[in-house]
C-alpha cells in the first residue's frame, strides 16, 4: 500500500479568530479523514523579519530555518490566505520568500519543488477572496509547486463555521473536500 502524503496546512494569518485559520483547521481535519498525514503550522510561532539580503548574510533566522524544515518534510501543503487589498498578505509572502532560500549545498527552492498544494481563502466579504487566489497559484507554479486545479473561497466567513470549527454549509464543505482530494492525490504520486 502507498505512503500516506505527508501534508503540511497553515493560513497566511496570525490574527486571533482568523477565519482563514478556521478554514485550513477544517480542510486539515478533512485531509486526515482521506488518509493523509497532517501536521497543522501556526506562522504566528515563525516570527520573521521581513526578508532582506543583508539580514540572510548574517545569519538565516531560526524561525525561517525551522518552517522551511517543516515544508521540506512534507509531500505537499494545504493553504489557506487572506486577500489583502486584492493580493496575498506580507506576512505568507515573507515566510515563502525565507523558505526559498537555499542553505549553503541545498539544492535550489527544496521546500518547493515537486509539492503538491491546494489553496483556499476566505473573507468576510461576497468574493471570498477570490481575486487574491489566481496570484498565490501563480507565486507558487513558479517556484515549482504543482497547485492543484480546484481551489475555493469562502465568502461571508463570519457566519460560515459552526462551534465545533466544522463548515456550516453542505456546498462549501464539499468544495474544500475536492480541493483536499486533489492535493492528497498529487501529493502521493
Ligand atoms: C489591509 C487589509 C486589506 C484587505 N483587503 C481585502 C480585500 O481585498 N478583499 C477582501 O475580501 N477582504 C479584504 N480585507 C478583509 C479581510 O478579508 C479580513 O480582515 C479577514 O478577516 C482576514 O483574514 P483572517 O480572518 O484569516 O485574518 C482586508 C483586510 C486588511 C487588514
Amino acid at each position: 500500500m502507498a505512503k500516506a502524503p505527508r501534508l503540511v496546512a497553515f493560513a497566511g494569518s496570525t490574527r486571533k479568530g482568523s477565519f482563514n485559520v478556521q478554514l485550513v483547521r477544517a480542510a486539515a481535519d478533512m485531509a486526515a479523514v482521506q488518509g493523509a498525514t497532517v501536521e497543522w503550522l501556526d506562522l504566528a510561532e515563525y516570527d520573521m523579519p521581513i526578508f532582506n539580503e543583508d539580514l540572510e548574510k548574517e545569519g538565516t533566522p531560526e524561525a525561517a530555518t525551522a518552517f522551511k524544515e517543516k515544508l521540506k518534510g512534507a509531500d505537499g501543503f494545504l493553504i489557506a490566505s487572506p486577500e489583502y487589498n486584492s493580493s496575498y498578505p506580507a506576512l505568507l509572502k515573507n515566510a515563502i520568500d525565507w523558505a526559498s532560500r537555499p542553505a549553503e549545498g541545498e539544492p535550489m527552492l527544496a521546500a518547493f519543488q515537486g509539492k503538491a498544494c491546494g489553496l483556499l481563502a476566505a473573507s468576510p466579504g461576497m468574493l471570498g477572496g477570490i481575486r487574491m487566489l489566481p496570484q498565490l497559484r501563480t507565486l507558487l507554479m513558479n517556484i515549482g509547486v504543482h497547485v492543484v486545479p480546484n481551489q475555493f473561497g469562502l465568502g461571508k466567513a463570519g457566519e460560515a463555521f459552526s462551534g465545533d470549527g466544522s463548515l456550516k454549509d453542505e456546498r462549501a464543505r464539499s468544495m474544500v473536500e475536492g480541493v483536499v482530494r486533489q492535493t492528497i492525490e498529487i501529493a502521493g504520486r
